[in-house]
């Protein structure tokens, strides 16, 4: 790699061997958009090609129709006679031994449980839903789950009962798959005690436990194991074939109100992209090992943990623990023993690691990438990550997506650059970002906007939000009209074209990756009789990223020490340890104006020393004083 402004760009070293190396590809795109996206669809299996690559009736829109596939025909029955690795999975603990899986095994392994799934009656287009740690039947799952057609619904195994029961009440899932008990770092967590707790009042009637942690259960008739229904099932399940534009599946999210929405795909858009973004950004060949650190309940797992190593014919690397248990050095030590090609992870994870600096101090040879998601890099993890875990010989891809577009639609080609700390990088080929103003006019470079993304949009762009067609016009559809993908981010682009990410103009926080919506915290927190009423926002935090604070106010004379504790408890049953408050304020009163709305910004202002603006509006500007003392007193 070598630097020129500001800017690093490829060796040629790295250029030629790399699938693109040239401009070409851009301008080919960019004539023709539809035609790019063809050309991709060409490298998935399909039954049947499609008739019509592209409808637009906004706010709607369709790739492929008419094409038939199944996506796991294109990993699966492709490789069924291949000895070669398709997961090698590390265990939580050190001393466990590692599991390698082919792609024969892998075969035979998610057909079973496609036959187990269509013996319990689970049916084409129906959602299945999944509560499961890291391990492989985690993956298994998903991809019995694509085999028959039903959509899955992931719940991040660190959700708490509740937040897994919201998902279920609106998927209407009938089968939840879970596990025993899995041990996370040193803390051991009774996932199933967990589940039966969060399908109250669901419409859950059966679970497939996987046994993990082989902790005592309550097992009952509702109950069956995993390695028992799959033990006579036949390793052969014909794959179900699908339309392009089937959902495939579904993954809540939160937004800008409290209640998550159920983002839904589609089953060939979604396989076309998370094939081609994994082949151009992370260069991805049959011969790499890819590790992307994502959680299966989030959206970097589903698309780069699972479905784009796989789609590319690679070996993933699936880790249950964390990055520095037991030791700091844990993640260098496992992309060194599995000689870990391509590195794909959160900045969150970088600034842990970089306060550990030496336990990079390694070779690292195997690595040929680097990539970053879910939240912007600052410069100094950028440079360390690039220089300690890199070498200064790896393109570090820094990639923006959403849960809603599916696949990476933002990040500079390993083989062409530029890179730029800090930038994300250039748009896909063949998608059209711009930056608006508040009336939609489009913004000159290094002015900040609105991010939003112009028709075709993208194959792997996300089709409805689950049984609530008014929140997708709403959320995405309404902003600029109906023509034009609005993304919730704001955003600059520079003379190059390289887009810089400022952050969410919602109220969504990423608190070490995780997106979270201050909504639902609060509602969560309301949920509290001491409580009349609070307000969340996300503050800066060294390792984070971001971390919610809370100001409450409380209509009860109890010892305010208590009430702290009691509303950090609330937060960890409502929704699990990731909405974890930094700080809790008990306040007299939050700044309101006068019609009542609450000012989350002055809030967020006070932490960031900016200026707090004219406070006249407000109709109680007295209380910003009580916020800045408690803030003051918590310091
Ligand atoms: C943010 C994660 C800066 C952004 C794949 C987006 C980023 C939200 C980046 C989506 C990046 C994601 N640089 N910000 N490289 N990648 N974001 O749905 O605000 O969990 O809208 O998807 O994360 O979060 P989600």
């Amino acid at each position: 790699m070598h630097k020129k402004d500001g800017m690093y760009y490829p060796s040629e070293e790295i250029a030629e061997g790399a699938h693109v190396n040239s401009e070409h590809i851009y301008k080919e795109a960019e004539n023709d958009p539809v035609k790019f996206w063809e050309d991709r669809a060409r490298e998935i299996d399909w039954r049947e090609e499609w008739e019509t690559s592209f409808i637009h009736k906004p706010p709607y829109f369709e790739w492929f129709l008419g094409g038939k596939l199944n996506i796991t025909e294109s990993f699966l029955d492709k490789n069924k006679d291949s000895d070669k690795t398709a997961i090698i999975f590390c265990p939580n603990s050190p001393d466990e031994e590692e599991r390698k899986i082919s792609y024969r095994e892998l075969y035979r392994e998610v057909n079973r449980f496609s036959n187990a799934l269509k013996r319990m009656g689970v049916r084409k287009g129906e959602s299945v839903g999944i509560y499961l740690p890291m391990i492989p039947e985690a993956i298994f799952a998903l991809l019995a789950c694509a085999r028959i057609g039903a959509m899955h619904a992931v719940v991040f195994s660190a959700f708490s009962p509740s937040a897994l029961r919201v998902r279920m009440q609106d998927v209407g899932a009938r089968v939840l798959i879970t596990a025993d008990g899995f041990s996370r770092a040193g803390e051991f967590i009774e996932l199933k005690k967990q589940a039966d707790e969060g399908i109250k009042d669901t419409s859950v009637e059966k679970m497939i436990v996987v046994k993990r942690g082989s902790n005592e259960i309550d097992f009952t008739e509702k109950d069956v194991w995993y390695h028992e229904i799959i033990k006579e099932e036949s390793e052969e399940c014909p794959a179900e074939i699908m339309d392009s534009e089937d959902p495939f599946f579904v993954l809540y999210t939160s937004g800008s109100t409290g209640k998550p929405k159920g983002v839904l795909h589609a089953c060939g858009g979604y396989a076309v992209q998370a094939k081609a973004t994994g082949k151009l950004i992370f260069d991805l060949k049959g011969s790499d090992v890819f590790w992307s650190t994502a959680d299966i309940g989030w959206i970097t797992g589903h698309t780069y943990t699972v479905y784009s190593p796989l789609l590319n014919g690679a070996t993933l690397l699936l880790f249950e623990g964390v990055p520095n248990w037991p030791e700091p050095d844990r993640f260098a030590k496992i992309i060194e023993k599995h000689k870990v090609t391509a590195f794909y992870t959160a900045p969150t994870a970088v600034r842990m690691l970089k306060t550990q600096l030496g336990d990079f101090q390694r070779e690292l040879d195997s690595l040929r990438i680097l990539g970053s998601v879910g939240e912007p890099i600052d410069e100094d993890s950028w440079e360390w990550f690039y220089k300690i875990v890199g070498k200064e010989r790896c393109p570090l891809v820094d990639t923006w997506w959403q849960t809603e577009t599916g696949g990476i639609l933002m990040s500079s080609l390993p083989g062409v650059g530029p890179f730029k700390p800090t930038f994300a990088g250039r748009p896909f080929p063949g998608v059209k970002f711009k930056v608006y103003d508040e009336d939609g006019n489009e913004m000159p470079p290094n002015k900040e906007g609105d991010l939003v993304i112009l028709p075709p949009f993208a194959p792997g762009m996300l089709r409805g939000v689950y049984k609530n067609d008014e929140k997708y016009r709403e959320e995405y559809f309404s902003v600029f009209g109906e023509e034009v993908y609005y993304t919730s981010d704001t955003a600059y682009y520079d003379e190059k074209g390289l887009f810089r990410i400022v952050g969410r103009a919602d109220d969504v926080i990423k608190v070490a990756g995780h997106r979270l919506s201050t909504g639902e915290l609060e509602n969560a927190i309301s949920k509290h009789e001491d409580i009349v009423e609070c307000a969340v926002v996300g503050i800066k935090d060294e390792i984070k990223g971001e971390a919610p604070v809370a100001f409450v106010v409380s209509n009860s004379g109890k010892d305010s020490d208590d009430l702290v504790g009691e509303v950090k408890k609330m937060l960890m049953s409502e929704i699990g340890p990731i909405a974890s408050l930094k700080q809790v304020y008990i306040v007299p009163d939050l700044p309101k104006t006068r019609s009542g709305k609450i000012m989350r910004r002055i809030m967020k202002k006070i932490f960031s020393g900016e200026d707090l603006g004219d406070l006249s509006t407000l109709a109680n500007p007295e209380s910003v004083d009580g916020l800045k003392e408690e803030i003051q007193k918590g310091q």
